[in-house]
């Protein structure tokens, strides 16, 4: 699972400071990062405050066999700090080396070991994508994926109950899905959970997050892909678009026609911005019997705003489209300016498919939540984490509308003392797993209840 990056962590404290004033940005995040070990909330694997919540998020793949920490520790102790090329070069050696691993296993001999080293390989290649999307025209953008990809299917296919594979037609575009049965399900139908990402974030990491824990519960696991996101985004060059339900109907439609789905059990689940997408498929989209966003998210587009100096944000406000655009491409290109912010900008525009930064922001706001929820007429999970401060606020005004709209909703703050509290519950896996996956078995349990 990857999740937008904790920009808001750095960048609430640059909220008083002028945009064009890019060196006491670079001062500032620095004297954050030397109190850190005293100040902030878990462990920094690097001072830069984006790489660190990036190798966090990593790091937490290993919950499902996704990497191993010793590999992630090594290449965090080698990675020079803000240095976008120097993340790609670690993972880059890290993934080559546990594919030619893979490579030499006689998988029909040894398909653990076959397995585990393919399914790190690919977590290693996703990892070394993750800082390169600057240039829409760098050739490793579409390499690397081909790599991440094959190695993924070599492990899918290695699975106790592989892994399958589908392409689902869409209006105007196609949607990959991943359907992982569950070993219940041999003669009969289950329960069956929906589970995409944001605005980042690739449906392999879903299965080493949420995704294994989803399977070892007796749940059947899709995983899926929109527009914008990843492989889309590669493949047939469209970025995000507004009616997500779009995404989700056409993979519905797929679930109804097999014999292992509990058609009447189903749950849509969405991570970071997938907290938005998620709910907005859903308030369209009536066959789901609950709904979980984690972690609730109102706006991300303004959401992003709260941690922007505010100049930057009048100059958005203004529609000065000239303007703004020539200084965000300028923001993005300027090694003082903080990671978070050059990343964000990257990875906006690579994912709306647009070279203009005005037009990828005014478009992202077009994205939330407001008018929807009033469409959604079953249980709701609204995550939140503690500490996750790049999404701040956001949960909040998510529950606020559903209690206004007298809506059935349950509302979970993951605690930092236990470290569960960073966006997403990144590297909390056990206890995300446990508190919502316990709420819907629930859920489900009620549904049949009241239908008997
Ligand atoms: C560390 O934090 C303390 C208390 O918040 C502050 O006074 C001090 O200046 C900080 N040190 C650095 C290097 O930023
Ligand atoms: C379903 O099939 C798998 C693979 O053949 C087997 O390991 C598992 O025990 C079976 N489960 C049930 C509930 O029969
Ligand atoms: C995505 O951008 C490319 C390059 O600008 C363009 O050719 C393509 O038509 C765009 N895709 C969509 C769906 O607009
Ligand atoms: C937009 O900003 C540019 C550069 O700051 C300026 O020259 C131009 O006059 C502005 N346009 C409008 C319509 O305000
Ligand atoms: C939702 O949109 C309406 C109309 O634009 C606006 O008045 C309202 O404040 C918005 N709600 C929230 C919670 O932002
Ligand atoms: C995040 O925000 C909370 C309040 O919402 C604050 O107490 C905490 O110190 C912040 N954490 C970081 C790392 O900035
Ligand atoms: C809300 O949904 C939960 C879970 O299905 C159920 O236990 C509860 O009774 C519902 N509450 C209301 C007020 O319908």
């Amino acid at each position: 699972m990857r999740c937008l990056s904790s920009m808001g962590k750095a960048l609430l404290l640059l909220g008083t400071v002028p945009f064009a004033a890019a060196a006491p940005w670079h001062s500032r995040l620095h004297a954050r990062a030397d109190n850190s070990t005293t100040a902030a909330p878990m462990y920094s694997l690097s001072s830069d405050s984006a790489f660190a919540f990036q190798l966090e998020v990593i790091l937490s793949l290993a919950n499902g066999g996704g990497v191993s920490p010793g590999e992630v520790l090594r290449a965090a102790s080698q990675i020079k700090p803000g240095e976008f090329e120097s993340f790609y070069s670690e993972f880059k050696f890290l993934a080559d080396q546990m594919h030619d691993i893979g490579a030499h296993i006689n998988a029909e001999k040894y398909p653990v070991s076959a397995r585990e080293a393919f399914f790190r390989a690919a977590s290693y290649y996703r990892a070394a994508d993750f800082y390169i999307h600057g240039n829409p025209d760098d050739p490793r953008i579409q390499t690397i994926w081909h790599s991440q990809l094959s190695d993924f299917d070599a492990a899918l296919h290695l699975l106790p109950v592989p892994g399958e594979r589908y392409t689902i037609k869409g209006d105007g575009f196609d949607i990959p899905i991943i359907f992982y049965k569950s070993n219940a399900a041999n003669h009969t139908r289950v329960p069956t959970v929906v589970a995409g990402s944001g605005y980042d974030g690739t449906q392999e990491d879903i299965y080493h997050g949420i995704g294994k824990e989803i399977v070892d519960r007796g749940y059947n696991l899709v995983t899926y892909e929109g527009p914008g996101q990843p492989t889309v985004r590669r493949e047939q060059n469209i970025g995000f678009i507004p009616d997500w339900w779009n995404v989700v109907t056409p993979v519905v439609d797929y679930l109804m026609t097999r014999s292992d789905v509990d058609t009447d059990r189903l749950a849509l689940l969405g991570l970071s911005f997938g907290g938005t997408l998620a709910p907005r498929a859903a308030s369209k989209e009536h066959r789901f019997s609950a709904v979980l966003a984690i972690d609730g998210l109102w706006n991300l587009q303004q959401s992003i705003e709260n941690a922007l100096p505010t100049a930057l944000v009048e100059l958005f406000t203004s529609g000065n489209v000239t303007a703004f655009d020539t200084t965000m491409k300028a923001l993005r290109v300027n090694p003082r300016v903080p990671t978070e912010l050059r990343w964000l900008i990257d990875q906006g525009m690579w994912s709306f498919n647009t070279t203009s930064p005005y037009d990828w922001f005014q478009r992202l706001g077009q994205i939330n939540l407001n008018g929807t929820l009033e469409d959604i007429d079953v249980p709701m999970f609204i995550g939140e984490g503690q500490n996750d401060n790049s999404t701040a606020g956001q949960p909040q005004i998510v529950v606020d509308e559903l209690k206004k709209l007298g809506k059935n909703y349950t509302y979970h703050q993951f605690k930092t003392n236990v470290g569960a509290g960073e966006h997403c519950q990144v590297g909390a896996e056990a206890q995300l797993a446990q508190v919502t996956m316990d709420w819907l078995a629930q859920v489900f349990e009620n549904k049949m209840t009241s239908a008997q």
